[in-house]
């Protein structure tokens, strides 16, 4: 049989190597940052992988996948079915940039997640996101970002340069975005930066909390 239903769940889990790769250092500052029974919301969730680690080694927290992209979810379910994870909710179509977001029925959301997201995508999608996170945070909530950042005050390194010089060339929207314009963005948003943790490859994990 060659449909694709007669697939095993495994060979729809799409990879990319970046998620196999940071996946780790990301779980160790979530452990830390997520309360217990958080829930958490992924803008971006992509191929599903970063979603079905977390639910694996975080069994407490209840996991919203998400993404713009309505192809993506195939790959994001067979996450699911693959690590068994019954703390993942089925994806949301969210398209970060828009006022409204699909939540669902979801009453709170203790965290917003958004790994690889913002320089990969036009500066309506890093607006929208903060816009959301102050929509749709609790109070005392977090806003998780995971990617490259230039910072006014840190020298670039100069493979972020040569990244940001890339992602420009393919689409004149993206780029790396700095923290320091983010930071005041998000203050008028009642987001406070209370975090940031260097990461592995010149990444950040970079951490508002609401107000
Ligand atoms: C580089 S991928 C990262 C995927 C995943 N977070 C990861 O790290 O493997 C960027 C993701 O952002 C999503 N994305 C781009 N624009 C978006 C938007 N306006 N709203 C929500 N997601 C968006 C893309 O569809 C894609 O899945």
């Amino acid at each position: 049989m060659s449909s694709k239903s007669a697939l095993p769940d495994n060979l729809l889990c799409k990879k990319t190597q970046a998620a196999e790769s940071n996946k780790n250092a990301i779980l160790e500052v979530l452990k830390k940052e997520l309360s217990i029974n958080a829930t958490v919301l992924e803008i971006g969730s992509g191929t599903g992988q970063h979603a079905a680690t977390f639910c694996t080694y975080l069994p407490t927290i209840d996991w919203i996948p998400s993404d713009c992209n309505r192809e993506s979810f195939e790959s994001i379910t067979s996450w699911k079915k693959v690590v068994s994870a019954e703390n993942m909710e089925p994806p949301r179509l969210i398209d970060a940039a828009s006022p409204n977001w699909n939540i669902g029925d979801v009453n709170r959301i203790s965290a917003i997640v958004a790994i690889n997201v913002i320089h990969i995508s036009s500066f309506d999608v890093t607006l929208g996101i903060l816009n959301g996170a102050n929509k749709y945070l609790d109070k005392g909530g977090i806003l998780y970002f995971y990617g490259p950042f230039f910072q006014k005050n840190v020298e670039a390194k100069e493979s972020n340069k040569v990244f940001d010089q890339y992602l420009r060339n393919q689409n004149g929207c993206w780029g790396i975005r700095t923290l320091d314009e983010i930071e005041v963005l998000a203050k008028d948003r009642s987001l406070r930066l209370y975090n940031i943790i260097q990461m592995p490859k010149n990444n950040l994990s970079v951490i508002f909390q609401k107000n």
